[in-house]
């Protein structure tokens, strides 16, 4: 990992304490073309993009964010070609392996969210002890978003508000956002403030569909594996400048 100036380990004093996002999540755009542009292979990218996550989850920490949401692995993702795919599960397999205990002492509270039982066995096993390892941390929430698809969380929700309703133990008229929400895998999890995408894409690709209805979006140039604390900072400032508004005048 780099090494990060030291200046940027507290909050830059040109950011306003007062308005930091309470949670912030990314898509993490770029991987393949930052390794093509070093004529390495698309994997390097991820792994690369592995150490930018890490510096970001500690940096959100440091200067007060509550939650991070990272898009790990989308339910479209399975169309890339089988050996990328079997890289990144093994990746994330051995990322948990490997911070589980960094993660355990700095107070890191791990969720993955998303349709986890089409994952290798292996997989599930690490994401369940992670998040029970983590379960009772405080410092920051860390949102693991992996075969996730905001369209197919809204239909989950909607199932299990139908069974329930089918099954008379809720009355229609009762369905209201606070509700719906609690069928949501990001039930308990505040909403993002601020959702950053690298790479230039102006899309939101299935991401968090319910729950960035308010989210102030940031589109950077930047390929992810460069997403480094001088980046997440001018996201940071170019967010203090919005006048959020809330449908309000
Ligand atoms: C998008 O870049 C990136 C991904 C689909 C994978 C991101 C995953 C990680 C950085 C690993 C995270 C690890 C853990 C344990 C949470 P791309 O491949 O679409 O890039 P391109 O658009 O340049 O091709």
């Amino acid at each position: 990992m780099t090494t990060q100036p030291q200046h940027l380990t507290i909050l830059p004093p040109d950011l306003d304490i007062q308005r930091i996002p309470r949670h912030v999540a990314v898509i993490m755009d770029g991987n393949g073309r930052w390794a093509k542009q070093r004529n390495l292979p698309r994997i390097m990218g991820h792994q690369r993009g592995v150490d930018t996550l890490k510096d970001l989850l500690r940096c959100c920490k440091d200067w007060g964010i509550q939650a991070l949401t990272a898009y790990a692995f989308s339910t479209e993702n399975w169309g890339r070609p089988l050996p990328e795919v079997d890289f990144l599960m093994t990746l994330f397999e051995r990322v948990l392996r490997r911070e589980i205990n960094e993660m355990i002492d700095e107070g890191v509270q791990i969720h993955f969210v998303g349709d986890l039982h089409c994952l290798p066995a292996s997989l599930q096993a690490e994401i369940e002890r992670a998040m029970e390892a983590t379960q009772h941390n405080q410092k920051i929430q860390f949102v693991v978003a992996t075969n996730y698809g905001g369209r197919r969380e809204i239909i989950q929700a909607c199932r299990a508000i139908a069974t329930q309703a089918s099954q008379g133990q809720l009355n229609p008229e009762d369905i209201d956002e606070a509700l719906f929400e609690r069928h949501l895998y990001t039930a308990g999890i505040c909403d993002p403030d601020l959702l950053i995408r690298t790479s230039g894409e102006m899309r939101v690709s299935n991401f968090l569909l319910w729950q960035v209805a308010y989210a102030e979006i940031y589109v950077t140039e930047t390929l992810w594996p460069d997403f480094d604390r001088r980046a997440f900072h001018q996201a940071l400032l170019q967010y203090q400048q919005r006048h959020r508004r809330f449908g309000r005048l």
